[in-house]
């Protein structure tokens, strides 16, 4: 497993030079772990400003291994925070970076429109042997890949939130990725030290798809009077042995956020009892209580 550069594995590897667009929340952490394996990284995003601090946040976020890694040995630490950001250069051109790119990681907003308008473009520039991937929860990776001629070099890595803390990538083949894209993902996952899990191109991929109408089902429990929240978080955690109860998880990962995947999937399947919209959640998100972000979810924060 690569927990420090490896880059002699990396040398071997067909994806050596990544390129992540997005350097918000997960476009940062996917970089961050990519330069950590010894990949060439280049973050792309639409600002200066917003580079600086994706940069910033990458950087805080290695101090803070390093603190833990290499706490007798300070200097060692230090050498090792500006090897890996000596892996990582940004741009605000996507277009003019793609041209020398083995991957395009797409990590930004959850918009087909927008995503599409993206690949569509670096279509046109990017070699042809590139592996393009999109990041995304709840878009379909063939609808995004649509806006390309690459279909067979398109599919999904499904990181999970924190990157360089969370061991899983969900691997996605959609209907035309071909087997050698995959297995180059597969092999760039295990080369990234995380454990790639295998699946189709289906709505919440397999994490999602179990945790969003779980969460939901939490919910309407609780609004049929059947337990309290905190009831029901403690059973969660020491009955299921759950690191987080289900009202502590839907404030961690934002109640917008569980909104606008349920609301999809309700669109598409709206027969379907588990994608059924919940009124107390769609209640707390009108009244802008959205969890941990705002101070307020189903619990307050201080
Ligand atoms: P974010 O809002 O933190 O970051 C998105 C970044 O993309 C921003 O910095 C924005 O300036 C940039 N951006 C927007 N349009 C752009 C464009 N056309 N070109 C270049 N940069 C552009 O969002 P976050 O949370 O990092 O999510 C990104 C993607 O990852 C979404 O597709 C989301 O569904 C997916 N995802 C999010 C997870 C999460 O826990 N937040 C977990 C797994 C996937």
């Amino acid at each position: 497993r690569c927990s420090t550069l490896c880059s002699s594995a990396v040398r071997n590897a067909a994806i050596k030079h990544v390129t992540v667009i997005g350097g918000g929340l997960m476009g940062s952490g996917i970089a961050q772990v990519a330069a950590v394996t010894g990949h060439s990284v280049v973050l792309v995003d639409t600002s200066e400003d917003i580079l600086k601090n994706s940069a910033k946040n990458i950087q805080g976020s290695l101090k803070r291994v390093v603190k833990k890694k290499f706490a007798d040995k300070p200097e060692a630490g230090e050498e090792f925070v500006q090897k890996v950001m000596n892996n990582i250069s940004t741009s605000t051109d996507a277009a003019s970076v793609v041209q020398k790119t083995d991957l395009v990681v797409e990590a930004i907003v959850e918009n087909l429109k927008v995503k599409q308008a993206l690949f569509s473009t670096l279509d046109k520039v990017a070699p042809a042997h590139t592996i393009f991937v999109s990041n995304t929860s709840s878009l379909p990776i063939a609808d995004i890949a649509s806006s390309t001629a690459r279909l067979d070099r398109f599919g999904g890595l499904h990181f999970f939130n924190p990157v360089p803390m969370m061991k899983l990538v969900e691997v996605i083949k959609a209907a035309g990725t071909s087997q050698q894209t995959f297995d180059a993902l597969l092999d760039f996952t295990k080369a990234l030290g995380k454990h790639p899990v295998s699946c189709k191109d289906t709505p919440g991929f397999i994490v999602n798809r179990l945790l969003v109408p779980y969460m939901l089902e939490a919910v309407r429990l609780y609004e049929r009077g059947h337990g309290s929240k905190e009831d029901i978080d403690v059973a969660m955690k020491l009955g299921a042995g759950y690191p987080m109860g289900p009202f502590e998880l839907l404030d961690y990962v934002g109640l917008d956020t569980s909104k606008f995947i349920i609301d999809g999937w309700y669109e598409k399947e709206p027969e379907n009892p588990l994608f059924a919209p919940s009124p107390l959640l769609n209640k707390l998100v009108a009244e802008g209580k959205l969890g941990k972000k705002t101070g307020e979810g189903f619990y307050k924060y201080k």
